[in-house]
């Protein structure tokens, strides 16, 4: 009988692979990093024979652990960055290295999309608008600048489905991953032939698409004597990384109260959702959950990244915690300094790249303190801006915050305030393997179903106080309204 079941998280930085019992315990856990190439400004790439090597490497430390303390493995569930392209040939060989999620080389592809199909069909049949970091934009791309790796393509897949093709040797993904390609008809979650046609790319070029929980194959003879893990484990097709992230904070589509925000580099907000519907103009992100539901998701680009960018460049050496306790000792609304957040650009609601940060209302009294104070406030009233958009479809309550800015229950106390929503701490914070792990369970017969594992895992958290935001929200409101102008 099994008794855990592993998760692997194939993330930007590196891949994360954890063991967890019934109970959600961690029993086991291993990570490797690899490279991240930037061959030209504005691409990212990574090499899929990376990921691989890495990741065999990470499940045969978890494996070697696991045979020590007498755990028996029963399935492994698959979860990764979504968004990234892997170009296989026929013989199943990787053409060249992976676009990631956050390349910003498809503009022209984007523009290609937009002119094959109007933007409210394309958005009826996908959840989403055109996206330049999505898969499908890459594929154009290559075909309209590399045509002969074009040519050689037989099959297209997102980064934690080539490890499952790997480790298988069959071609799979699942609802949650896919929807974020940018050619999956959500209502039926298949290939949406319409989209396809229109931009004359086969079907085909796709994996079939299972269900999350669905086992998708048997680990391969030659993986088993490379990772020491038991003959005939089970492959999970699992989520991509958010949907999987959800899954771990117990997320569910089926009473969809509860949602998540994370305050990372960028800040994401989760809101899961029964029925799909999606945005009308596509300023956030409709996606599939991985639990069968679906979801909205809301990324602001700068988060804790913002504060980080303000520590590296204006005060080097002094602590987030120092930062923190300035901010603390200003009132609400900065005695009147304002920061808009976009130091990369915003996708949701504004999904305008071009768009620059700024700070505002700085007088001869405002110092580091004021100018810390409107950065969490804008990168909070950016996830408001966000969630405004979202507030229509969404029937959560409370956010389940996540991410290092997390921490901080003055900045969690802030998106309180700005969304008008319970915000909660929790004490340890699973990840997307861990989601991939729990998604794994019914495969190895440890709960009947997703639904029931998310119910019996799910962390609990405590309510952080809010903080009065309203009039520094107007300011932020009238800041953004000069820049934002006709973006969306
Ligand atoms: C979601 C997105 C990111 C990646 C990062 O749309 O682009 O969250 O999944 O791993």
């Amino acid at each position: 009988m099994a008794e855990v079941t592993l998760g692997l998280d194939i993330g930007t930085s590196g891949v994360k692979v954890v063991a967890l019992n019934a109970a959600g315990q961690q029993v086991a856990q291993a990570s490797r990093s690899y490279e991240l190439l930037t061959p030209h400004p504005g691409w990212t790439e990574q090499r899929p024979q990376d990921w691989a090597a890495a990741t065999l490497d990470a499940l045969g430390e978890v494996a070697a652990k696991l045979k020590t303390d007498g755990h028996t493995p029963g399935a492994l569930g698959l979860s990764g960055q979504m968004h990234g392209a892997v170009f296989l040939d026929a013989q199943g060989e990787v053409i060249r290295p992976a676009p990631l999620w956050n390349d910003q080389r498809t503009g022209a592809a984007v523009a290609e999309i937009e002119a094959a199909m109007p933007r409210a069909e394309l958005i009826a049949r996908t959840g989403n608008r055109a996206v330049s970091g999505f898969q499908l934009p890459k594929l154009l791309w290559l075909r309209a600048t590399e045509p002969e790796n074009f040519a050689r393509v037989a099959k297209v897949l997102l980064p934690k489905d080539y490890l499952g093709f790997v480790l298988t040797g069959r071609y799979h993904t699942e609802p949650s991953d896919a929807a974020g390609i940018g050619a999956l008809n959500l209502a039926s979650k298949t290939w949406d032939e319409g989209v396809l046609a229109a931009l004359n790319l086969s079907p085909e070029l796709f994996p079939e698409v299972a269900e999350s929980w669905d086992v998708v194959g048997e680990l391969l003879p030659e993986v088993v004597a490379k990772t020491g893990l038991p003959a005939g484990l089970k492959i999970v097709a699992g989520g991509g990384d958010n949907a999987a992230a959800g899954v771990a904070l117990g997320l569910s589509s089926a009473r969809p109260d509860v949602g998540s925000v994370s305050l990372g580099t960028s800040g994401v907000l989760f809101v899961p959702l029964t029925e799909p519907t999606p945005d009308p103009l596509g300023r956030v992100h409709l996606f599939a959950h991985a639990d069968g539901g679906y979801n909205l998701l809301g990324v602001t680009l700068s988060a804790a990244g913002a504060l980080q960018w303000f520590r590296d460049k204006l005060a080097p050496g002094v602590s987030f915690d120092t930062l923190m306790n300035e901010a603390a000792s200003v009132p609400s609304g900065a005695d009147g300094v304002t920061f808009l957040p976009f130091l990369s650009g915003e996708r949701s609601p504004h999904m305008n790249s071009e768009l620059r940060a700024s700070f505002s209302g700085l007088s001869l009294s405002s110092g580091r303190p004021q100018m810390v104070r409107a950065l969490l406030e804008g990168a909070a009233f950016a996830l408001a801006d966000a969630y405004t958009v979202m507030r229509p479809h969404s029937g959560v309550t409370t956010l389940l915050a996540t991410g290092g800015g997390a921490r901080s229950k003055l900045w969690l106390g802030m998106v309180a305030g700005a969304l008008g929503l319970d915000v909660q701490q929790i004490a340890h914070e699973p990840g997307a393997a861990e989601g991939a792990a729990i998604l794994a369970m019914p495969a190895a017969g440890l709960y009947p179903d997703v639904q029931s594992a998310m119910t019996a895992l799910a962390p609990s958290g405590e309510s952080v106080q809010a903080v009065d935001v309203a009039g520094a929200l107007s300011a932020y409101q009238a800041a953004r309204a000069q820049v934002v102008g006709e973006s969306q």
